[in-house]
């Protein structure tokens, strides 16, 4: 459902991306003393005519795809896991990091005609991966810190994001292969651009006039 006469509604995925986002909301020169200060409130006030909601990555795009949220700030991971109707409109810059392949280190993952295990927090991605490779693989969805699994003996290997590879390497992993760039997006809803074009396209201008290169 859209709103026509509400505030301009943006969803913020909380967490690594928020900092960057509100940096750039005041780069901008929106007021974004409500969500740096913003205590267990989640919807808070920037400037005079936009509102933020704080969400989860997913839910980011849940809101911006049924209209209640105008906008929405989301990493490419997600749009990629879930899909859906929104048009992707700017690549943000910040929050980069990729899908990659990986696994134990030294083993060799394409080895053998067995059908390999694969851990991951996005089945969506893993699966479309090797579709493209025309390799046939079984999918476990693990929901945190899927390193474990080849580490445990469940996996093969895992398709999760790797940004400095910390993880990968103190854990004695090490990336095959990668598999996608990934970095922040903004997203907006179909029927809002419509109807709130001018608003819309101003405010994207503004942040593409503003984004580090
Ligand atoms: C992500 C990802 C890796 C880690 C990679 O997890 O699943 O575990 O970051 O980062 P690195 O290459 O810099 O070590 P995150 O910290 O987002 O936690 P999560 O398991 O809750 O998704």
């Amino acid at each position: 459902m859209n709103n026509g006469n509400r505030k301009l509604r943006i969803a913020l995925t909380k967490g690594r991306l928020e900092k960057d986002t509100v940096g750039l909301l005041e780069k901008i020169g929106y007021d974004c003393t409500a969500v740096r200060e913003k205590g267990r409130r989640l919807i808070l006030p920037v400037g005079d005519s936009i509102e933020v909601v704080l969400a989860k990555a997913a839910d980011v795009i849940t809101y911006v795809e049924h209209g209640v949220c105008d906008m929405g700030v989301v990493g490419k991971d997600t749009i990629m896991e879930m899909s859906g109707k929104f048009f992707e409109v700017v690549d943000l810059g910040f929050g980069r990091c990729k899908f990659a392949l990986a696994g134990k280190k030294g083993e060799d993952f394409y080895q053998g005609y067995n059908v390999k295990t694969i851990a991951t927090k996005y089945p969506n991605v893993s699966r479309s991966f090797f579709e493209k490779k025309g390799m046939d693989v079984e999918i476990v969805k693990i929901e945190g810190s899927v390193e474990l699994a080849p580490l445990l003996n469940l996996a093969d290997a895992i398709v999760d994001i790797v940004e400095t590879g910390t993880t990968l390497r103190e854990n004695g992993l090490e990336v095959y292969e990668d598999v996608a760039p990934i970095s922040a997006r903004l997203i907006v809803n179909t029927v809002s651009l419509k109807i709130r074009q001018q608003e819309i396209e101003d405010l994207i201008k503004k942040i593409e006039d503003n984004l580090d290169e």
